[in-house]
C-alpha cells in the first residue's frame, strides 16, 4: 500500500519506504544482479545527509595524484557525475558490464541510499568498504522537505512542513524510517569497523581536517607526511567546500540525470550547508516530539544526535 510523500507514493519493502519508480527498482537490481568486488567502495547515505559533499571528498581524495587543483574535474563536473549511483536505473547496464569485465577499474566507487539491511549479504561479507554519513534528524527533515518541494510536480500544491513532519515521524520518507537507516550502518560499523566508517555531517563540519584524514586512511589512501606539509588535505577541503562547489557554473546550471524520468538541477543539492538550520523552521513542540522519537529509536544503541543525548 502506498503512502503519498512529496513527489510520489512510496511503498514499503522489507521494512523501508521506497519510491516504486526508482528506489525499489534499484534495490531489486542490486539484490538480484549486482556482483560486488572486495575492493568496491560505497558511499552510503540517507537522502540530504551530505551525499554531494562526500562524493566530492571521496572522489578528490581517491584521485588526488591524477589531477592538479586548478584543473580538477570537480571544477567542471557535478559531484554526482563523478561516480555512479548504485541504485539509479541509468547505471544498471554500466554496472552489469563492469561487474562482468575482467579488469574493472579498481577500486570501483559507488554511491547508494540503500539501507544496510536491504543490501545483499555478499556485499557485507566480500570485504567491500562503506562510508556512511548521517545527520541530525531535524536538519534532515527540513532539508528533505525543502528539496522535495522543489521536485514536486507543478500541478500539486507544495507540501506543508506539518505534513512532512507527520510522515517523517511515522518513518515515511525516501529509504526511511530515517532512524532505521542510520542504525543499520551504525551497528555494522560496530561489528565491522574495518569495513564500515560512520561519520556524522556535524562532526565533519566541526573537525574537517581530522575526519578527512580518517576517511583517507579508511579508503586505503592515507595522506603522506609530505602531502600534509604541502597542504593537500586543506586543498581538498577547499575544493569540496560548500562555497566553492555551489559557485561553480556546473553546479549552478548543470542537471543530474538520475533516471529516464527523474532530472534534478545540480543547484538543488546546494542550499545552505549548515548545521542547525532546523531552528529557523521547527516549532518548540515539533522539536520536542522529534527529539523524543530520536531518543526512543536510538535508545541503547550508543548513537546520539545533538539534543537527543
Ligand atoms: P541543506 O539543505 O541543509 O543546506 P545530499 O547531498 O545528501 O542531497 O544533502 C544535501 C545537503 O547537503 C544540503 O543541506 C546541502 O546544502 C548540503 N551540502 C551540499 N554540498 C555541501 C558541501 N560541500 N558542504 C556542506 N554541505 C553541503
Amino acid at each position: 500500500k502506498g503512502k503519498g510523500w512529496m513527489t510520489e507514493h512510496l511503498v514499503q519493502f522489507q521494512g523501508f519506504w521506497l519510491s516504486p519508480s526508482s528506489a525499489l527498482k534499484g534495490v531489486l537490481f542490486v539484490q538480484n544482479h549486482f556482483k560486488p568486488q572486495p575492493s568496491d567502495i560505497f558511499l552510503a547515505t540517507s537522502v540530504k545527509c551530505g551525499t554531494t559533499w562526500f562524493r566530492a571528498l571521496i572522489y578528490a581524495t581517491m584521485n588526488r595524484s591524477n589531477y592538479s587543483f586548478n584543473t580538477h574535474p570537480l571544477l567542471y563536473t557535478g559531484p554526482h557525475d563523478c561516480f555512479p549511483f548504485l541504485d539509479a536505473f541509468i547505471y544498471q547496464d554500466y554496472l552489469i558490464s563492469h561487474s562482468t569485465s575482467n579488469n574493472p577499474p579498481s577500486p570501483r566507487l559507488f554511491a547508494t541510499h540503500i539501507p544496510y539491511e536491504l543490501l545483499p549479504k555478499s556485499m557485507a561479507t566480500s570485504g567491500c568498504k562503506f562510508v556512511h554519513i548521517c545527520r541530525e534528524p531535524k536538519d534532515v527533515l527540513v532539508s528533505t522537505w525543502l528539496f522535495m518541494n522543489k521536485l514536486r510536480p507543478k500541478h500539486l500544491p507544495p507540501l506543508s512542513l506539518d505534513e512532512a513532519f507527520q510522515m517523517f515521524c511515522e518513518g515515511v520518507s525516501h529509504y526511511g524510517p530515517y532512524w532505521d537507516h542510520v542504525l543499520g550502518y551504525w551497528k555494522a560499523s560496530l561489528e565491522f569497523p574495518d569495513n564500515v566508517l560512520f561519520i556524522k555531517y556535524e562532526d565533519m563540519k566541526k573537525e574537517p581536517l581530522f575526519h578527512l584524514k580518517k576517511l583517507a586512511l579508511f579508503l586505503g589512501k592515507p595522506f603522506t607526511e609530505k602531502e600534509e606539509k604541502e597542504g593537500v588535505v586543506q586543498e581538498i577541503l577547499k575544493l569540496c567546500s560548500f562555497d566553492n562547489l555551489s559557485n561553480l557554473e556546473v553546479n549552478k546550471t548543470g542537471i543530474l540525470r538520475y533516471s529516464s524520468q527523474i532530472f534534478v538541477n545540480n543547484c538543488y543539492f546546494f542550499r545552505k550547508g549548515e548545521v542547525g538550520d532546523w531552528q529557523n523552521y521547527l516549532t518548540d513542540e515539533t522539536v520536542k516530539q522529534l527529539d523524543l522519537i530520536t531518543k526512543h529509536k536510538l535508545k541503547g544503541s550508543g548513537l546520539t544526535f545533538g539534543s537527543s543525548d
